[in-house]
C-alpha cells in the first residue's frame, strides 16, 4: 500500500487532498518546538522514592496548588497527612476536601487542624497544643508551603494583629511555628530522618537586602515607601530563606541527650512558575479582565508554566531522596537537583542574627499587645454578661412581683365577687318576702 502510494506520487504527483509539503512541514516544526517547549517548562519528575506508611507529616497550603499535589502524592503513599488549614475542620468545604483527598488517596489518615498563618496566636495555640501532646507525637516532616501574593499595584494590607499581610503568612508564621516546633523536632529517635522541606521563589534573588533597620519589621513604617507587592514577596521569601539556614544550625547546635549526630534537615525547594490559583490571581491582578486575558492566553501559560502536579516533584524530591537525609541540611533544590544559591547573603550569619532576634522582639511585641487586648475583651464580655445576668435576674424578679400583684387582684378581684355573688340570693329573698307580704 505505501509502495503503491509512493509508485503513484512519483509518477502523477501528490494528490489534491494531501496538504502543501512546505506548510506541512512549517505546521510539523511549530508542533514540534511547541511539545518540546512543554516537556523542557514542565520540569523534571521525582526519580526517588521512599516508604511514607506511617509517617505523619504536617503540612500548610495542603488544600491548593503545589501544596495540594503534594499532600496528595503523600496520603497515596500511605503518609499520615495533618493539613494545617486557615479554617477549622468543621468548615463544610474543607470537610468536603478532605473526604475527597481520602476517596481518591485510598488513605483515611488525612486529618485538618486550624492554624490561621496570619494569625501569631492561632499558630501558637496549635504549636502549644503540638508540643504538650503526652505521649510526644511523632514528628517526620514538616512541608510549609502556605504562602500568599498580592497581585501588582495591590495596597499594602495588614493583618488584625497589625503585621504586614506577606511578611507575616510568608516569612514570621514559620519562623513562630518552627520556633515552638523545634523541641518536638529535636526530640525525634535518631532513626526518623526528620525533613523540614521550604518552598521558595527565585524571586528572592531581587530581594532587597535585609538592612540594619530590622527592628520595625513587617510593622506600619518599615520602608513602607518602598513597598510594592513583588518586593514584599521577594524579601518575605529571601527572609525565610535565611531563616531556614540559620534553623538548621540551631537544630545542629543541639547536644542530643543520645550523643548521636542532628537527624532534621531543613530543604529549601524551588518549585518553579507553575498553574496554581495564586498565580492565577497574580497573573489576572485578582480582576474579571485580567481572568478573561488568562483564558484567551492560557495555551501561552499551559505551555510555559508547570502543573502543580509537576511543580510537586521537587519537594517530593525533598522529602523523599535518601540522599538529602545523609550529610548537611539547608540545601536548595531546583528541578529535583542540588542548585546552588544565587545570593550569597542567604548564608550571613550576621544578618541571620539579627532577622532572628528582631522577628523575636516583634512576635513578643505583638503577643504582648494582643494578650492585652484579649484580656480587656474577655473582661468587656465577661462585664456585659454580667450585666446581662443581672438584667434578666431583675426583670424575672419584676415578672415575679407582677405576677404575685396580679395573682393578689385576681384573688380580690374574685373575693368581690363571691360577696357579691353571695349577697345577691338574700335580697332576691327579702324581695320574695316583700312580695309575698305585699300579696297578703
Ligand atoms: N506557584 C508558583 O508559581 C510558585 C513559584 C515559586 C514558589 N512557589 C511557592 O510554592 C508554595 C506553594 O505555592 P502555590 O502557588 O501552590 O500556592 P497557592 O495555590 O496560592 O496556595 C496557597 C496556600 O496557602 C494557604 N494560605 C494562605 N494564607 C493562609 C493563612 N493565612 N493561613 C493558612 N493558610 C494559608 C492557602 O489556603 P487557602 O486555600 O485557605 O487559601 C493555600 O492552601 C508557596 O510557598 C509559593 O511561594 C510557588
Amino acid at each position: 500500500m505505501p509502495l503503491a502510494f509512493l509508485t503513484a506520487v512519483y509518477f502523477d504527483g501528490l494528490p489534491w487532498w494531501f496538504p502543501d509539503p512546505v506548510r506541512l512541514l512549517k505546521a510539523t516544526t511549530a508542533l514540534t518546538a511547541l511539545g518540546i517547549t512543554k516537556w523542557y517548562s514542565s520540569g523534571r519528575s521525582n526519580p526517588s522514592e521512599r516508604n511514607m506508611h506511617g509517617r505523619v507529616v504536617l503540612i500548610t497550603g495542603g488544600t491548593s496548588g503545589i501544596g495540594a499535589s503534594t499532600a496528595y502524592e503523600l496520603a497515596r503513599r500511605g503518609a499520615q497527612v495533618v493539613l494545617l488549614t486557615r479554617q477549622p475542620a468543621s468548615d463544610p468545604f474543607l470537610a468536603e476536601f478532605v473526604d475527597d483527598l481520602r476517596a481518591r488517596s485510598g488513605n483515611q489518615m488525612i486529618y485538618a487542624e486550624q492554624v490561621d498563618l496570619a494569625d501569631l496566636h492561632s499558630v501558637r495555640q496549635f504549636a502549644t497544643r503540638w508540643i504538650d501532646n503526652a505521649p510526644p507525637r511523632r514528628l517526620d516532616m514538616l512541608v510549609l508551603c502556605a504562602a500568599t501574593v498580592l497581585p501588582p499595584g495591590s495596597e499594602r494590607k495588614e493583618t488584625p494583629e497589625g503585621v504586614e499581610a506577606l511578611w507575616m503568612v510568608n516569612f514570621l508564621a514559620n519562623f513562630h511555628l518552627l520556633g515552638i516546633l523545634s523541641p518536638a523536632i529535636r526530640a525525634q529517635p535518631f532513626d526518623r530522618d526528620v525533613r523540614i522541606v521550604i518552598p521558595t521563589c527565585s524571586s528572592y534573588i531581587a530581594a532587597p537586602k535585609l538592612d540594619d533597620e530590622l527592628d520595625g519589621l513587617g510593622m506600619k513604617g518599615w520602608l513602607d515607601e518602598e513597598w510594592t507587592p513583588a518586593r514584599a514577596y521577594a524579601r518575605s521569601k529571601f527572609a525565610l530563606m535565611v531563616f531556614a539556614k540559620a534553623y538548621q544550625k540551631h537544630l545542629d547546635a543541639y547536644k542530643r541527650p543520645d550523643e548521636l549526630p542532628m537527624n532534621a534537615r531543613v530543604v529549601l525547594v524551588d518549585p518553579g512558575l507553575a498553574r496554581t490559583p495564586g498565580t492565577r490571581r497574580w497573573l489576572t491582578r485578582g480582576s474579571l479582565w485580567g481572568l478573561l486575558l488568562y483564558l484567551v492566553f492560557y495555551l501561552v501559560v499551559w505551555v510555559f508554566l508547570k502543573s502543580p502536579h509537576m511543580a510537586a516533584q521537587s519537594v517530593l524530591y525533598a522529602l523523599m531522596d535518601g540522599g538529602l537525609g545523609r550529610g548537611a541540611g539547608g540545601r536548595l533544590i531546583k528541578e529535583c537537583m542540588d542548585v546552588d544559591l544565587a545570593r550569597k547573603d542567604v548564608e550571613d550569619e550576621e544578618v541571620a542574627k539579627k532577622l532572628w532576634e528582631a522577628s523575636d522582639k516583634l512576635i513578643q511585641r505583638v503577643e504582648k499587645e494582643q494578650a492585652v487586648k484579649r484580656a480587656r475583651a474577655k473582661k468587656e464580655q465577661e462585664k456585659k454578661e454580667e450585666e446581662a445576668k443581672n438584667k434578666a435576674r431583675v426583670e424575672e424578679i419584676e415578672s415575679l412581683i407582677g405576677s404575685i400583684k396580679q395573682g393578689k387582684a385576681n384573688a380580690k378581684g374574685a373575693e368581690v365577687k363571691k360577696g357579691d355573688a353571695n349577697e345577691a340570693p338574700k335580697k332576691g329573698k327579702k324581695k320574695g318576702k316583700t312580695a309575698g307580704n305585699n300579696a297578703k
